[in-house]
C-alpha cells in the first residue's frame, strides 16, 4: 500500500482555490510536509497567456514538490501551459476535471469534462506530448451521477497520465452527503496507475481508514488540514505506530499568529481582503474547540486581523487540549 505513489509520504495537500493561496502552503505543510502540495487551479483560456504568468505562479508556492493545476478545455493552450510549467520546475501538472462551480461548468470546463470523454482524450493526449514532468487528473465521481469517473480515469490512463485523484462525490452534490469510498476502491481495481483517495478525512485515522478500505496509493487532504495543520504529522505517526501529537491551545494560537502574519504581508495574493481570508481560516479552526460555535459569531464581527487574534487568544488560551478535538480520532 502506498508503494507506487511517486512521492513520499503518500499524502497530498489538496488544492483550495481562494482559501489557500500558494504563499500560505508552508503554514499548513509545516509540521510534517505532505509528499506533494497541490496548488489551486489556474484558468487556461483559448487566447495564449504569457509564459511568465505561469512561471510566476509556480514561484509563489512556498513549498516543494508542487503540483500545479490547470483548468481549461483547449488542447493546444493546455498543452502549451503544461509544457511551460514542466520546464519551469513543477513536479506535477494536474488537470481539473472536478470543479463543480456553475460558472466553470457552464464554460465546459472542470467537472463538465466528465461528460465529454473524447475531449478529455484529446486534451490529455496533447498535454502528454508537451509535459516531461508527471501529469495527473483530479476527478469528481460525475456531474449528476457517480459513474463517469471510471471511464474518464481509464481514458486518462490510456493517455499516459501518471496518477489519478478522486473526490468521490458528484458535482451536483457539491460538498453534501458523504464521499463514496467504494468508487475509490473501484478505480483502484480498474487502473494500473496509482489512485489517490480524497474527501472528508477529518481526522488522521479517517485518512488511514480510507487508504486501508480502498487500497488507494495515497490520500489527499484539504479542509481537514485547514482545521488541523498537524493532521499530516499525526497520520505519519499513526502509520509508524508512534505516539500521536496532540496540539495545545498554545500550538493552535501559534498557528493563528503565523497565519495572521503571513496574511499581513503585502506579497500575499488573494481574491479577497486579508481579513475575509483570515476569517475563513478561523471558521475552519473554530470547528474544533468545544466553544467554537458560540465564539464564531463574535469572531466574524472582528474589524481587523489583530482584533480577531486578540479575541481568539483571550477565549482559547485557557482551554485544555481535549477541548480542541485535534486528536487523531473524533473526540
Ligand atoms: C474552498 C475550496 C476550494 C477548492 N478549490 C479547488 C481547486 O482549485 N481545485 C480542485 O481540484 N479542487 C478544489 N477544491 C476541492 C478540494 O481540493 C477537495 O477535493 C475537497 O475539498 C474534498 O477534500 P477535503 O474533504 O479533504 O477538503 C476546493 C475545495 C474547497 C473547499
Amino acid at each position: 500500500m502506498g508503494s507506487s505513489f511517486p512521492f513520499s509520504p503518500p499524502t497530498l495537500l489538496a488544492p483550495m482555490w481562494g482559501v489557500l493561496p500558494a504563499e500560505l502552503h508552508h503554514l499548513v505543510a509545516v509540521h510534517q510536509p505532505p509528499g506533494l502540495v497541490c496548488l489551486a487551479f489556474l484558468r487556461v483560456t483559448r487566447t495564449p497567456q504569457r509564459a511568465r504568468w505561469f512561471e510566476r505562479h509556480l514561484l509563489l508556492a512556498s513549498v516543494r514538490p508542487v503540483s500545479v493545476q490547470l483548468l481549461g478545455r483547449d488542447p493546444d493552450q493546455m498543452a502549451r501551459a503544461a509544457g511551460i510549467l514542466s520546464t519551469a520546475g513543477a513536479a506535477v501538472v494536474d488537470v481539473n476535471l472536478g470543479c463543480p462551480k456553475p460558472s466553470i461548468v457552464r464554460k465546459g470546463t472542470g467537472s463538465a469534462l466528465l461528460e465529454r470523454p473524447e475531449q478529455v482524450r484529446a486534451l490529455l493526449g496533447a498535454m502528454r506530448r508537451t509535459t516531461d514532468c508527471l501529469l495527473s487528473v483530479k476527478l469528481r465521481a460525475g456531474v449528476n451521477d457517480r459513474e463517469s469517473a471510471l471511464s474518464v480515469a481509464c481514458i486518462a490512463e490510456d493517455a499516459g497520465v501518471d496518477f489519478v485523484t478522486l473526490h468521490p462525490r458528484s458535482s451536483g452534490e457539491m460538498f453534501g452527503g458523504t464521499p463514496d469510498w467504494h468508487l475509490v476502491a473501484e478505480l483502484k481495481r480498474a487502473l494500473r496507475i496509482p489512485v489517490v483517495g480524497n474527501g472528508d478525512t477529518w481526522y488522521a485515522a479517517d485518512a488511514l481508514r480510507l487508504q486501508r478500505a480502498t487500497g488507494c496509493d495515497a490520500v489527499m487532504i484539504g479542509r481537514p488540514a485547514l482545521r488541523n495543520p498537524w493532521i499530516f504529522l499525526q497520520l505519519e505517526q499513526l502509520r509508524r505506530g508512534e505516539g500521536v501529537f496532540r496540539p495545545t491551545a498554545a500550538d493552535l494560537l501559534g498557528h493563528v499568529d503565523r497565519l495572521a502574519t503571513a496574511l499581513g504581508r503585502a506579497s500575499v495574493e488573494r481574491p479577497r481582503g486579508a481579513l475575509d481570508l483570515f476569517k475563513e481560516h478561523v471558521t475552519w479552526i473554530l470547528r474544533g474547540p468545544t466553544t467554537g460555535q458560540t465564539l464564531l459569531p463574535r469572531a466574524m464581527r472582528a474589524q481587523s486581523v489583530s482584533e480577531l487574534c486578540e479575541l481568539l487568544r483571550s477565549e482559547l488560551e485557557a482551554l485544555p487540549p481535549d477541548a480542541f478535538d485535534l486528536g487523531p480520532e473524533r473526540a
